[in-house]
């Protein structure tokens, strides 16, 4: 029995266009390459001129395909055809000394300045616009929860976490090569908890940890808020961190606990770890013997084109140590609103579930029930393959935008899913002075310098697409450009005063 309303089923034209886009994204249909004419997508399909027109000029309105004159519709050559991508850093680059972190107050003052007022245009969050988000469905399994269990309101949950959570959570895991029980997992609030204890029971304050960089921002307040040491170690936009320069700061720097990776679409760049990649760095952490921290918060939100060529693969699926404390989030790909994350922490799994409980005791019952009906239904795949298309479309739009309106010499890494796309302004331009900017005339990005305590990335932005694409979006990529070519003609002097 399915937890959710039937659907009713999509009209023909978009059914057709979920093919071809489906086509584009898999490579079938490939950059410059001709659609089927009109009339040989009538006969094919069995449909009328104005379906076929309906499907080319939705494809053509998402940005797949583009129309020349007297010859039809042609798939759009790839963005990042047109704009460079962001260069990897020197990879072997020996990382800068380990320092305890320092951001908080540049990070809470970028923060603050962007909840100051309503914006207009956030472009500065990694998160689905709310009506992206299956919220009836949510809202049917909740009702359902209570139904059967009309006293769980009244009723503290388990530490570890509701088990019919736990299983699910454990069904699911396989499906990414992880053999997990229920009892292997602990719920948290949101990956930020997972994260917190995964860094508590690995290492103590004083100690180092190796991350990327540049790396979320929220990974730097917490090893802060903990007194850790940060090692940024360069990472690549395409291939995530260099595991050669991982494996020289272990060989060089004696103090290091854990390493932390995000090895699909991590945050700010959007990498994707190779599975080699994936493999030689859990071989130097377990040689070093010390925790290698998984944070799996994105790949739900994998593009399905990637899925097709090479199936989701958590390094914790080669752990046979124990060495991988793998992190994991609802927050991003299902439901902001229920703050609902997990750990699996392998030989520190004891540990991680006492400070779990010290620290703040269960989550709420109510909240894993949902997601549990919800996750074990067959609607929450058909969901999330709904997500990840859309996602695409908006990706392909909003980099459509930055290729647009931006000067040349814009770097640009596109990603193959999640949130968000990679800047590079060009000429050193700093994406702070940018900031300011956006912000006197409400629009928020986030700056590169969020996501270091170095001084590398000043020119650097991320940018949210997991907002539909509007015209009052495409208006703000306009105006941003326009802001771009401004910075550009201030001297140097003035243009640095602007950083702040
Ligand atoms: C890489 C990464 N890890 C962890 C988090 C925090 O996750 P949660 O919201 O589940 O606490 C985020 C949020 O942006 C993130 O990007």
């Amino acid at each position: 029995m399915t937890l959710t309303a039937p659907h009713p089923a999509p009209p023909k034209y978009q059914s057709l266009a979920e093919h071809y886009r489906g086509a584009i994204q898999a490579g079938s249909l490939r950059p410059g390459q001709r659609m089927p004419s009109l009339r040989e997508l009538m006969r094919q399909h069995g449909v009328s001129l104005s379906t076929t027109l309906q499907i080319c000029r939705l494809l053509e309105s998402e940005g797949w395909l583009e129309a020349r004159p007297r010859s039809g519709y042609f798939v759009r050559p790839a963005v990042a055809t047109r704009l460079a991508p962001v260069n990897d850093p020197p990879m072997q680059r020996a990382p800068d000394p380990a320092q305890y972190v320092g951001i908080h107050a540049k990070v809470s003052e970028f923060l603050a300045l962007g909840r100051l007022q309503r914006f207009k245009t956030n472009l500065s969050v990694a998160r689905c616009a709310p009506e992206l988000y299956p919220a009836q469905a949510l809202q049917q399994a909740a009702l359902r929860s209570l139904r059967q269990d009309p006293s769980q309101l009244v009723r503290a949950a388990p530490p570890q976490g509701c088990l019919e959570f736990r299983e699910v959570l454990a069904q699911r895991a396989l499906a990414a090569g992880m053999r997990l029980s229920a009892n292997d997992i602990q719920i948290t609030n949101g990956c930020t908890e997972a994260l917190n204890l995964a860094l508590r029971a690995v290492a103590n304050p004083g100690d180092t940890i190796a991350v990327e960089s540049p790396t979320f921002y929220g990974l730097l307040q917490t090893l802060e808020s903990l007194g850790l040491k940060a090692l940024e170690i360069p990472t690549s936009p395409r291939t995530g961190i260099s595991v050669d320069a991982v494996e020289l700061a272990l060989r060089n720097s004696p103090g290091i606990k854990a390493v932390v990776v995000v090895p699909y679409l991590q945050n700010p760049t959007g990498s994707i770890m190779p599975s080699a990649h994936k493999q030689a760095l859990l071989r130097l952490c377990q040689q070093h013997d010390v925790a290698l921290v998984e944070d799996d918060t994105y790949s739900a939100l994998v593009d399905e084109a990637v899925l097709r060529e090479d199936p989701l693969r958590a390094i914790k699926s080669w752990d046979d140590s124990g060495h991988v404390v793998y992190c994991a989030s609802l927050h991003k790909s299902l439901a902001p609103g229920l703050r609902l994350g997990w750990v699996s922490a392998g030989r520190w799994q004891a540990r991680v579930e006492m400070l779990k409980f010290a620290a703040s005791r269960s989550n709420e019952r109510l909240a894993q029930m949902s997601a549990a009906g919800f996750i074990a239904s067959a609607a929450y795949e058909r969901y999330l393959r709904r997500l990840r298309t859309t996602l695409a479309t908006q990706r392909t739009q909003t980099a459509q935008a930055v290729a647009r309106y931006f000067p040349p010499g814009t770097k640009l890494t596109v990603p193959r899913g999640g949130l968000s796309l990679w800047v590079e302004l060009p000429d050193g331009l700093s994406a702070t002075a940018l900031f300011h900017a956006a912000l006197a005339e409400n629009m928020v990005i986030a700056p590169g310098t969020i996501f270091t305590n170095s001084h590398r990335f000043d020119s650097n932005l991320r940018v949210n697409v997991g907002w539909p694409f509007t015209p009052e979006v495409e208006h703000a990529f306009a105006r941003l450009g326009q802001l771009v070519d401004t910075l550009a003609t201030l001297p140097v002097e003035p243009r640095s005063l602007l950083k702040k």
